[in-house]
């Protein structure tokens, strides 16, 4: 084991406490498989000791994510040594130099949100450019075109789209990971220019996107850390699905997207990932881990009644997923919505989810909702005599 030395600034702030202190996460290098039929406890380190204390929870946080990275997403990389980003019309250009390479890519700015003064509004990053969510009038639309990042055609894709070329073609990651890396990409494309230009707050952000890119959207929220919300859509398996019961629920039949499957279709998951597909409960991991890395942050997962996507494999997942908010005493931050009155068609939005999204948009996006929106040209000291501006009352 090696002592690796972190600051919980980040992990401090995400508790919303004050206390700043340094700690040391006793975290292994890499860790072997083990046996582990049920889905890992998130409060017991990989070693076997007990998480007691906050300060424990963010390296056990910090632990769930390495393991995610080393059996099945692939390894994030640090931040670039640049970005470089210019806005035209809605396109947004930006040049990312890494130490060794340099790539262009481009997003989109749709529905500019009406900016509260010059600190920018809220707005939704659409994993596949189109959200298949609502979004009302006052959130912007930021179109990521997570393919140009990395390539989902087929399992032999591997390696294509700009996330590899600064990267390498070889590098561990699978897409989900490489997109989770190039939206941060976006974000700091966004900081640079501004809210002034963008008319974002990056504050305010929310990252979502349906079927594969459900599992994406869950993965970005996962592992970039300044997204404020995150909604994914029917991921299925791999999204917020579990690999353990999506096989238990294979055995019995269920026609339902497993592991073994899921590497055969696409480049998802870190190529490291096909040596456990057939034996996934060696993994130290499951994807409730998801969930607890992306606590605190706003988390409302809306899955379906499509067999295919194991409807019993993502709600058992996802409601392990909230017992860990609720350990945390966040238990509302997170949501889990499938809806009961039976299927609708795979991503379209289930209308009777749109009141639980709302309500999340209003917690984690626009927390203080300053709205006076109308065109009418007449004014109001016309009509209130000497009354406004109101008095102060003492
Ligand atoms: C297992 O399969 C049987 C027979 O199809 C079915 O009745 C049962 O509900 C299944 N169990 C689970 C947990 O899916
Ligand atoms: C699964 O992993 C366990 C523990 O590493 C091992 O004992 C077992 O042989 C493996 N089974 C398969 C089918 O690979
Ligand atoms: C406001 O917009 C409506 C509809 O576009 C229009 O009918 C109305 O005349 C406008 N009012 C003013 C004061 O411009």
């Amino acid at each position: 084991m090696t002592r690796v030395t972190r600051s919980l600034l980040l992990a401090a702030l995400a508790f919303g406490r004050a206390p700043v202190s340094l700690a040391s996460c006793d975290i292994p290098e890499t860790f072997a498989p083990v046996s582990e039929p049920q889905l890992p406890d998130p409060w017991t380190f990989y070693n076997g000791e007990p998480v007691k204390t906050k300060e424990d929870w963010a390296c056990r946080q910090e632990e769930m994510s390495k393991i995610l990275q080393q059996f099945q997403l692939g390894d994030l990389p640090p931040p670039p040594q640049s970005v470089q980003a210019s806005l035209e019309g809605n396109t947004v250009t930006m040049t990312v130099t890494t130490k060794t390479n340099s790539a262009t890519a481009r997003f989109t700015i749709r529905n500019t949100p009406r900016a509260a003064g010059s600190s920018g509004g809220p707005a939704v990053v659409a994993v596949g450019s189109y959200p298949t969510i609502p979004v009302p009038d006052g959130l912007g639309i930021i179109g990521f075109d997570n393919d140009a990042c990395a390539a989902q055609t087929s399992a032999q894709a591997y390696g294509k789209g700009w996330f590899y070329d600064l990267h390498g073609s070889d590098h561990p990651a699978g897409s989900l990971m490489a997109w989770a890396w190039c939206a941060g990409r976006v974000i700091d494309a966004l900081q640079q220019l501004g809210p002034e230009k963008t008319g974002i707050d990056t504050k305010r952000l929310a990252v979502t996107g349906c079927s594969r890119n459900g599992k994406g959207a869950l993965a970005v929220g996962a592992f970039e850390k300044r997204f404020a919300l995150t909604v994914p859509v029917e991921g299925g398996t791999g999204g917020a699905g579990s690999w353990r019961i999506s096989d238990f629920l294979s055995a019995n039949g269920s026609v339902i997207q497993t592991a073994r499957q899921l590497v055969t279709e696409n480049t998802w998951m870190s190529p490291r990932f096909q040596k456990y597909v057939n034996n996934v409960t060696t993994i130290p991991a499951d994807q409730h881990f998801l969930p607890a890395l992306i606590a605190p942050r706003g988390l409302f997962v809306i899955e379906s009644n499509i067999e295919w996507l194991g409807p019993d494999s993502t709600t058992i997942a996802m409601k392990a997923g909230r017992e860990i908010y609720a350990a945390l005493g966040v238990k509302s931050n997170m949501g889990f919505y499938l809806e009961p009155s039976g299927e609708h068609n795979h991503c379209q939005f289930p209308a009777n989810a749109g009141v639980a999204l709302g309500a999340f948009y209003g917690r984690f996006l626009q927390p203080t909702v300053d709205i006076e929106v109308s065109n009418s040209t007449l004014e109001l000291g016309d009509w209130t005599g000497d009354w406004s501006p109101a008095p102060k009352l003492g």
